[in-house]
């Protein structure tokens, strides 16, 4: 088939300066919807703070006024400064980035060969070239079992496909702040769980990842290239006997059965699954020594995660396996008002604690982030494709604007 596949020389052909010239005027066009489209929400977004800053006056104004002064002065008091991160949430920039239902997707799928897009993505595009204007559908194709992938087979009837995030970010000397928006969706009780909640403890989980380009796929996936068919709840998962029995129990932590691992630390990741071979590489683990190598080079992703019930904020990383190993201990804030979910999330952008990794000026980040909604866990949640992240540069998707 690869042969079958690969380009014929004789056929090469310049790409007519037609074609090209038709290409810039559609992505011209394209861009300058973008912008009318960004600077109407920026619009709303100043409207809505100006209302917000007359309510807030006028509250003063009347708490002043009213014999009731002290209960009415608290509440508008907190309204004023609803930012227990120190941070001005109206100097930061904000981006909508959708989350869709991923279903049993993983690296390994996105590589193999029922994936449309596996050829260009091995050769460097990136998923939202492909995907960006269709993540609503992707999601619901997905989460109803109806995708003709056969990628949901424990479909939650009435799970919601996607979810429409809001992301602000700003930063000041020495921190990265970023808090992500979204509305609180309709409990669906998972059909294979009694009681219907995966996690009862934790109605909403988020988690985000930061990598440099040296990790390999996290230029064009984010944290896709994290995510393979041998993870736990995945469609190759080994069974707790065979991880517990195996010589790599001395190595990685299998409480949870295989964790999340980047393609680097093992020696080969099975991909066409001939024969019936399990698709991962989770026993494929390099030595200690490379390991250690990658460690020092900080090769990795960075990840900080959320627990909205037992408002936990754990930090750590994602290499050989997770470990929530605490690095530089980020914080956060998350609250759940008029069925809007908002998480804060400040970080430091410098760190030499191991698995952080340190954000620059004039450098660009890869991100990508997950929720879980409506107490999920493990393999069902909401992941975003991979973006961009830098400081005070506008060409990056989330553009984290100093104070
Ligand atoms: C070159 C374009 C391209 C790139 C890059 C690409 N894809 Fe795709 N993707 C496709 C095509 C084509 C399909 C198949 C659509 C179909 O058959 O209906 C597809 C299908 C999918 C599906 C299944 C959708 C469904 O409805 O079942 C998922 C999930 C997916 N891609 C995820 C990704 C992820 C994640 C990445 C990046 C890691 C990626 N894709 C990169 C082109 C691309």
């Amino acid at each position: 088939m690869e042969e079958l596949e690969a380009p014929v020389e004789a056929y090469i052909r310049e790409v007519p300066q037609e074609y090209k010239d038709g290409l810039a005027r559609v992505e011209a066009k394209e861009a300058a919807i973008a912008a009318e489209k960004k600077a109407k929400a920026q619009a709303e977004k100043e409207k809505v703070q100006l209302q917000i800053e007359q309510a807030v006056a006028t509250a003063l104004e009347s708490a002043k006024a009213s014999s009731s002064k002290e209960k009415v002065s608290t509440s508008a008091a907190k309204a004023a400064s609803a930012d227990s991160l120190n941070v001005n949430w109206n100097k930061a920039s904000s981006t909508d980035i959708s989350v869709f239902f991923p279903g049993t997707a993983s690296i390994e799928w996105i590589l193999g060969r029922h994936h449309g897009g596996k050829r260009a993505f091995t050769k460097g595009d990136r998923c939202i070239e492909c995907h960006a204007e269709e993540i609503a559908d992707i999601g619901q194709n997905i989460v109803t079992g109806e995708s003709e992938k056969e990628l949901e087979p424990n479909v939650i009837p009435n799970k919601r496909g996607s979810i429409d995030v809001s992301i602000a970010a700003t930063h000041d000397s020495e921190s990265l702040y970023l808090k992500f928006s979204w509305p609180d969706g309709e409990h669906a009780p998972a059909p294979f769980v009694d009681g219907g909640k995966m996690d009862p403890e934790n109605k909403m989980k988020l988690a985000f990842m930061i990598a440099s380009d040296d990790v390999e796929f996290a230029d064009r996936a984010g944290c896709w290239g994290t995510c393979h068919a041998d993870a736990n709840s995945m469609p190759f998962a080994p069974e707790q006997e065979v991880l517990s029995g195996s010589d790599l129990a001395k190595r990685l932590d299998f409480n949870n059965g295989v964790t999340k691992y980047l393609k680097e630390t093992r020696s080969k990741l099975e991909l066409k699954g001939r024969r019936g071979k399990a698709l991962g590489g989770w026993d494929k683990l390099k030595s200690a020594e490379e390991i250690a190598e990658y460690q020092k080079a900080q090769q990795l992703m960075d990840i900080v995660r959320y627990s909205s019930g037992t408002k936990q904020v754990e930090d750590g990383q994602i290499l050989d396996q997770r470990s929530m190993h605490g690095g530089q201990g980020a914080q956060a804030v998350a609250s759940l008002k008029n069925g809007t979910w908002s998480v804060e999330i400040k970080r430091k952008l410098i760190s030499s604690k191991p698995g952080d990794v340190s954000i620059e000026a004039g450098k660009v980040y890869n991100f990508g982030f997950a929720i879980h909604d409506d107490y999920s866990d493990a393999r069902y949640h909401h992941v975003s494709f991979g973006y961009k992240l830098a400081l005070d540069n506008n060409e990056a998707e989330i553009n984290a604007v100093k104070q």
